[in-house]
């Protein structure tokens, strides 16, 4: 099928086999490889990508379901060599260790973040609980996400450490 819908605000136009998985489409087909596979049912969150605003796990979407819609995936996040918040704080608190989780994280944090900008630790959790990590426990995530929202109300959008780093 002729598919077309915006993948990190850029316009995509293939031809692709509607059942395929988003998963598959993305990671194989448009190279964006930041979006992982952990158990390809549903139950990790390893392959969160936003669509329309709103986290999916992408082994569960059939790539037909992309038509016309506004996805978003990790590799959207940063601005060039600035950093989104989230991922600042995500490497301050010592979110990341093994990584595999984190791309869904950074996700579905987004999506609550444009949702409600200071969220409390629990409506954190409840929009995490659909992405497991094994590495963390969770409490600096839980100290990332509150620290890129507490960023963001101050209208540091960006930090001086992200822009450095495209020096
Ligand atoms: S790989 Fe999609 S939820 Fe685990
Ligand atoms: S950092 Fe390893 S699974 Fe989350």
């Amino acid at each position: 099928m002729q598919l077309e819908f915006t993948c990190n605000g850029r316009p995509v136009r293939m031809q692709a086999d509607g059942s395929m998985r988003a998963l598959d489409l993305l990671r194989d087909l448009l190279g964006l490889t930041g979006t992982k596979e952990g158990c390809g049912r549903g139950e990790c969150g390893a392959c969160t990508i936003l669509v329309d605003g709103s986290p999916v796990n992408a082994c569960l979407l059939y790539a037909a379901k992309l038509q016309g819609r506004a996805v978003l995936t990790v590799e959207g996040l940063a601005k060039g060599e600035v950093l989104h918040p989230l991922q600042e704080a995500f490497l301050e608190e010592g979110a990341v260790q093994c990584g595999y989780c984190t791309p869904g994280l950074l996700l579905s944090s987004k999506a609550l973040l444009d949702r409600v900008p200071h969220p409390t630790d629990p409506e954190i959790e409840q929009a995490l609980s659909g992405n497991l990590c094994r590495c963390t426990g969770y409490a600096k995530i839980l100290k990332a996400v509150q620290r890129a929202a507490d960023r963001a109300g101050r209208g540091d959008g960006t930090s001086r450490r992200g822009r450095e780093a495209g020096r």
